[in-house]
């Protein structure tokens, strides 16, 4: 059995309008999209601002409203949990966020912000509390000394850090990791990724891993969904988007993966160039009525694609 099974979500958000705030239409953040998520997997979801990830990981965590469709974790139905504060299902999933910092308590020191969850769901004593507090931060690369120092105290790297030993301090098996290293220097961002990776096999965890970058998710996930205009555009593994990418629109995102190598720089500028070209040309054929995305279609066993 999957561990989260997502069937044709829809979530759709109000848009009032007038003096009497009346719902005068709906924006479409997500529109009929679905996937599963195995135990230990990392599923990527990639895609531009705007393109529904972060809905998406809403509502799995049960923040959202649903328009239609249906979550299922572990086969049981979340959707009836929306809004409340179910604990099995607040502890099994957990979010990490891209401005960790503004997610972090200022004037909380670490061992505090790190063990409120277990404050919340666990009755531990002091001295367990202390043990645990002391495990999470030995787990994201940190030491105990770390836990009476701020939050101000520490790097950006660092405070991510201590976001993860948060979301794990209950020992979920799904972390949704919305942008976890956009707002971090490159040389930090493959060092926050290697860690999450140590994480997830320490702890058996399961990850939606989203991100606006095609480069930054390519040694993270095994199975990535490409997602523009609040639905997906392809689905595939690996090797499948990486390396055979269908959709323009995927295809458009690998040549703006960042340049790592300087000799290749010319020739992919070129390469971007002619797909941006492409993209405003061949749009149409990619493309319904109003830019809606096709429903996809199965091309291999483990590739889909949006073609009319
Ligand atoms: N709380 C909200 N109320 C109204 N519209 C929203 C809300 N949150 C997101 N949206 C809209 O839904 C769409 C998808 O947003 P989001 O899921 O944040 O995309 P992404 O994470 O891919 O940037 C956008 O058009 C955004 O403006
Ligand atoms: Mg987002």
């Amino acid at each position: 059995m999957a561990l989260l099974e997502v069937k044709n979500l829809k979530v759709y958000y109000p848009i009032k309008g007038g003096i009497l705030g009346r719902t005068v239409g709906y924006v479409k953040a997500v529109d009929d999209v679905s996937f599963t998520i195995e135990p230990g997997q990392t599923v990527g979801l990639v895609g531009e601002s705007g393109s529904g990830k972060s809905t998406t990981g809403k509502a799995i965590l049960g923040l959202a409203k649903l328009a239609g469709g249906s979550i299922h974790f572990n086969g049981e139905d979340i959707t009836r949990y929306i809004g409340k504060n179910r604990s099995d299902y607040r502890k099994s999933v957990q979010m990490i966020f891209q401005d960790v910092y503004s997610s972090l308590n200022p004037r909380k020191r670490v061992r505090d912000i790190i063990a409120e969850p277990l404050r919340n769901f666990e009755n531990l004593t002091k001295a367990e509390e202390q043990k645990r507090v002391d495990e999470l931060l030995t787990i994201v690369g940190m030491g105990s000394e770390a836990a009476v120092k701020y939050p101000f105290e520490f790097s950006g790297g660092q405070r991510q850090r201590i976001g993860v030993a948060r979301a794990i301090a209950l020992k979920p098996k799904l972390i949704v990791a919305d942008e976890p290293v956009s707002a971090l220097d490159l040389s930090v961002q493959a060092q926050v990724l290697n860690y999450l990776k140590d994480v997830q096999e320490e702890l058996k965890l399961a990850y939606l891993f989203v991100s606006h970058d095609l480069g930054v998710v390519r040694h993270m996930c095994e199975t990535l969904a490409i997602m523009h205009n609040s639905r997906f555009v392809e689905f595939g593994s690996r090797e499948d988007i990486y390396n055979n990418a269908r959709h323009i629109y995927t295809r458009r995102l690998i040549a703006a993966i960042p340049d790592t190598n300087p000799d290749l720089r010319t020739q992919n500028a070129e390469n971007r160039a002619r797909l941006s070209a492409e993209y405003e040309a061949e749009y149409s054929k990619y493309y319904g009525e109003n830019g809606r995305v096709y429903d996809l279609k199965e091309i291999s066993g483990t590739h889909h694609v949006a073609m009319p």
